[in-house]
C-alpha cells in the first residue's frame, strides 16, 4: 500500500527566492519605476465628515509653480463605468472620487493635484481651498446602535433552539468591543499610470493584478488588451489591496487628463480614510453550558460599523456556528451606516473578529464551571462540521491543544487568576484558537522548459509579502524531480495566465494547484515527445528530448480547479494559540514573554517562509489586544491618530520568543499538495489568547480591545 518513497523538497526551510532583491533595495516596489516624464499627484482630503462642497477655490494652486492641472468634481472627465453606477443597490448615491459634490466622510478626496515635482504638488495641494455646507455627522458606533440595518449579505442563523443558552444552568453573558484596526503596511498604496493612445498601463499596489485590471477596464470600458497592470513587489497588504480604490481610478484618469505618466502615493494619515480598515465591532456573546461543561446554547449577536455609501459585512459571527459542537446557535447580525471610509477585509476578516468575542465568552465560562480551558475545548469538539453536518476534510485541532499545552508549559498555569507571580510581575497563561475556511480557486500556469534545461513558470498571482514565488518553485521542483536553482516564477503581471487574488489564505491551494498540474502536463508532453514512460522519463532526459525534437523550448499552459469536494467536506484550517504573559502589578503593563502558535494547515510547502508567516501573524494578533485602536474624535468626524507615533502597531520591543509549529499532515482532499492555507489562522484566536492570559495573570476581564493599562490598573 505504501508508495514508494522518493525524496521530496515539499517543506524544505528554502530562502526566499527574491530576498536578496529585498534586502538589498534592488526589488522595485510600484512607487519607484523611474518613467521618463512623469509628473506627481497629490490628492486634498476634504475636512467636514458629511455635507455638500459649496465652492472650491483653485485659483492660487493653479498659479503655483509647476502645477500642470487640478482634478475636481467641477472638472473630472466623466468615466462611463461611473456613471452606470451612480446609483448604489440600497438606493443612495454611491460614492466615485470626483463624482459629485456630496461628502460623505472625512478625507474623502476633494481635488487632485499634478504638478512637475512631489513637493510642488504638495504646496501646491496646500492651497487649494473647498468651502462647505455642513450637514449633521454620524461617526459613533455606540451612539448610532438605533440605527442598525440589517445588510443584504451576513444572514441571521438558527440551528435547534433560539437563545438556548438561556436555559442552561451556566451562562455567561457578555459584550466584547473590537475598536477600528487599519490595516498600516509599511507600504503606502500609490499608482503609477501612463497611456499610450487608448492603452494604459499601471503600477500599483494589488493583491491581485487580474482583477485590478477589470476594475480598470469596467471604469474606462476598455477591453483587456488596453489595460496593463503591474503589481511584481508588494509592502505588505493585509487585506488592504484587495479591491481598486478611488485613488488609483483618479490616477488613471489624472494620467489621460495631462497626457504624461502620473504617480499618487498616499500620505499615512490618508492611508486610515482611504484604504479601508477592520470596522469597529461590538459583539453580544450568550453562552450556555450544562454543570460539567457541555455546551447548550451559543448565541452570538454582532454590530459592525459600515460607510454610508456602501454595505461592508464582516463575517465575525460564522465561527459560533462551526467551531464548537452546541447543538442550538443563534447568531444576529447588523451593520450600522455612518460617515466613515469604506471598511475592508482585514486579517482573518470575520473570524479574528469573531474568534476575539466567542475565546474570550469561552474562557469566562471556564472559569464559572472551574474546569480547564483546554478540558472545555475538548469536551465540546466538533468531530464534524456541526453547521453543515459535514466531515471535516482533516481536522487536527486536538493535537494542536496538547502540542500547544506542552511547550507554553500549561502544567504551570493555575486556574486560579492572579496565583502565580515572578517577582513584581503576575503571571498569566491564555489559550485562543483559530479557524478559516481552506479554499482552493481556479488558476492557470503556463510553464516553460527551455533547451538549456532552465523552468520558467508564470501566474498573474500576487506576493504581498508570504513568499509566494519560492513555494511556487518548491511545488515545481517536487513535480518536476528538479533541482530549484533552475526553476523561476514570476507573478504580478496582468498579461500573464488567470489567478485569483492573494487573499483568504487560498493562493499555495490555488496557484499552487495549477504549478503542479502544469509540471506534470509538461512531464505527460516530454514522454509523449519521446515515446518514453513516466519510469523511464527522468529529469536528466528533458533537455535531450527538447534538443532531439529541435525545440528552441516546450511550453505548457494548463488551468486547475478543485471538483465537487466542498460539497462533500467542510474544509477549514485550525490553530491553536498559547500565550505566556506578565502583567505588571503595580504599572498594569502587558508583556507577551512566549507565544506558541501550533497549526493544521495540511502540508507546509516551505518550513522557513510558513513560520514566517506565522510569526506576522502573531505579531497582528498582538497588536489586535494590544496596541492597536484608530480613534474618532466624534465632534469632527476625524481621527486622531492617523500616523503611526499615536496609532501603534507593535514594534520589536513588545513581540517575544514565537514559536510556530505545524502538524503538517496533508490534507487528503483539497488539493494535490495536500495543503490547506496558513494567512489567516496566524491571527485568529491570538488576540482573545492574550485576553484570557492577562485575566489569568489579573483576575481582570477587559472586554474592549486593546489592552492597555489604563484599563487593568
Ligand atoms: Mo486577506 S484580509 O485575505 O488579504
Amino acid at each position: 500500500m505504501e508508495k514508494e518513497l522518493k525524496k521530496s523538497v515539499i517543506g524544505e526551510p528554502m530562502d526566499r527566492v527574491d530576498g536578496r532583491l529585498k534586502v538589498t533595495g534592488a526589488a522595485t516596489y510600484s512607487a519607484e519605476f523611474n518613467i521618463p516624464n512623469l509628473t506627481y499627484a497629490v490628492l486634498v482630503s476634504g475636512t467636514i465628515a458629511s455635507g455638500t462642497i459649496t465652492a472650491i477655490d483653485t485659483r492660487a494652486a493653479e498659479r503655483a509653480p509647476g502645477v500642470l492641472t487640478i482634478i475636481t468634481h467641477l472638472n473630472a472627465p466623466q468615466l462611463a463605468g461611473y456613471q452606470a453606477s451612480a446609483i448604489a443597490a440600497n438606493g443612495k448615491p454611491n460614492y466615485r472620487v470626483f463624482g459629485g459634490d456630496k461628502i460623505f466622510f472625512n478625507g474623502q478626496p476633494v481635488a487632485m493635484v499634478v504638478a512637475d515635482t512631489f513637493e510642488r504638488a504638495t504646496y501646491a495641494a496646500s492651497l487649494v481651498k473647498a468651502t462647505y455646507q455642513k450637514d449633521e455627522h454620524k461617526t459613533s458606533l455606540e451612539d448610532n446602535l438605533a440605527n442598525a440595518i440589517s445588510p443584504s449579505r451576513g444572514k441571521d442563523y438558527q440551528r435547534g433552539a433560539i437563545d438556548a443558552y438561556k436555559t442552561a444552568p451556566v451562562q455567561v453573558e457578555q459584550t466584547y468591543m473590537l475598536p477600528t484596526e487599519v490595516h498600516s503596511p509599511m507600504e503606502l498604496h500609490n499608482t503609477t499610470a501612463m497611456w499610450d493612445g487608448d492603452k494604459v498601463t499601471v503600477y500599483t499596489k494589488s493583491q491581485g493584478v487580474k482583477a485590478t485590471q477589470q476594475s480598470i477596464m469596467n471604469t474606462f470600458k476598455l477591453t483587456d488588451d488596453k489595460v496593463q497592470v503591474n503589481s511584481r513587489f508588494v509592502g505588505g497588504a493585509f487585506g488592504s489591496a484587495l479591491r481598486t480604490w478611488p485613488h488609483e481610478i483618479a490616477t488613471v484618469m489624472a494620467a489621460k487628463k495631462v497626457g504624461r505618466p502620473v504617480k499618487l502615493l498616499l500620505t499615512r494619515e490618508q492611508q486610515f480614510t482611504m484604504v479601508g480598515y477592520r470596522p469597529k465591532t461590538i459583539q453580544k456573546i450568550g453562552l450556555g453550558a450544562t454543570a460539567d461543561g457541555q455546551l447548550v446554547g451559543i448565541t452570538h449577536e454582532s454590530y459592525s460599523q459600515s460607510s454610508v455609501f456602501e454595505e461592508f459585512t464582516e463575517g465575525s459571527n460564522n465561527v459560533s456556528r462551526f467551531l464548537y459542537a452546541s447543538p442550538n446557535v443563534t447568531t444576529r447580525y447588523k451593520i450600522i451606516p455612518l460617515n466613515v471610509g469604506a471598511p475592508a477585509p482585514m486579517r482573518g476578516p470575520g473570524e479574528a473578529t469573531g474568534a476575539y468575542a466567542i475565546e474570550s465568552a469561552l474562557d469566562e465560562l471556564s472559569y464559572k464551571l472551574n474546569i480547564d480551558p483546554i478540558a472545555l475545548r475538548l469536551k465540546n469538539y466538533a468531530e464534524n462540521d456541526p453547521e453543515r453536518n459535514l466531515p471535516y476534510s482533516s481536522k487536527y485541532l486536538k493535537e494542536c491543544y496538547s502540542i500547544g499545552a506542552e511547550k507554553i508549559g500549561w502544567s504551570n498555569r493555575s486556574q486560579t487568576p492572579g496565583a502565580v507571580k515572578e517577582g513584581d510581575w503576575l503571571v498569566g497563561y491564555g489559550i485562543g484558537c483559530g479557524v478559516f475556511g481552506a479554499h482552493r480557486g481556479r488558476a492557470t500556469a503556463k510553464i516553460r522548459i527551455n533547451a538549456d534545461g532552465n523552468v520558467n513558470i508564470q501566474c498573474a498571482t500576487a506576493d504581498i509579502g508570504p513568499g509566494t514565488a519560492t513555494s511556487m518553485v518548491l511545488i515545481a521542483s517536487d513535480a518536476l524531480g528538479m533541482p530549484t536553482d533552475k526553476i523561476t516564477f514570476e507573478l504580478g503581471n496582468s498579461a500573464f495566465p488567470q489567478a485569483g487574488q492573494q487573499g483568504g489564505s487560498s493562493t499555495v491551494s490555488s496557484v499552487g494547484s495549477a504549478v503542479h498540474d502544469a509540471s506534470l502536463a509538461l512531464k505527460k508532453k516530454l514522454m509523449e515527445l519521446s515515446g518514453k514512460t513516466e519510469s523511464d522519463l527522468s529529469p536528466g532526459n528533458y533537455t535531450d528530448i527538447i534538443k532531439q525534437q529541435n525545440l528552441p523550448y516546450l511550453e505548457i499552459t494548463q488551468g486547475s480547479q478543485g471538483g465537487d469536494e466542498g460539497s462533500k467536506y467542510s474544509m477549514y484550517s485550525f490553530s491553536a494559540h498559547f500565550c505566556k504573559v506578565h502583567v505588571h502589578s503595580v504599572t498594569g503593563q502587558v508583556k507577551v514573554v512566549k507565544a506558541v502558535a501550533v497549526v493544521d494547515a495540511g502540508t507546509i510547502i516551505n518550513h522557513k517562509t510558513a513560520g514566517s508567516q506565522m510569526i506576522g501573524g502573531v505579531v497582528g494578533g498582538i497588536g489586535m489586544a494590544l496596541t492597536e485602536e484608530a480613534l474618532f474624535d466624534d465632534r469632527y468626524g476625524r481621527y486622531i491618530n492617523g500616523n503611526f507615533a499615536d496609532y501603534h502597531v507593535p514594534v520589536h520591543a513588545d513581540v517575544p520568543d514565537i514559536e510556530a509549529v505545524f502538524i503538517d499532515k496533508p490534507d487528503p482532499v483539497l488539493n494535490p499538495m495536500g495543503t490547506k492555507g496558513i494567512g489567516e489562522i496566524s491571527i485568529i484566536g491570538f488576540a482573545p489568547a492574550i485576553a484570557n492570559a492577562v485575566y489569568n495573570a489579573t483576575g481582570k476581564r477587559v472586554r474592549e480591545m486593546p489592552i492597555t493599562p489604563d484599563k487593568l490598573i
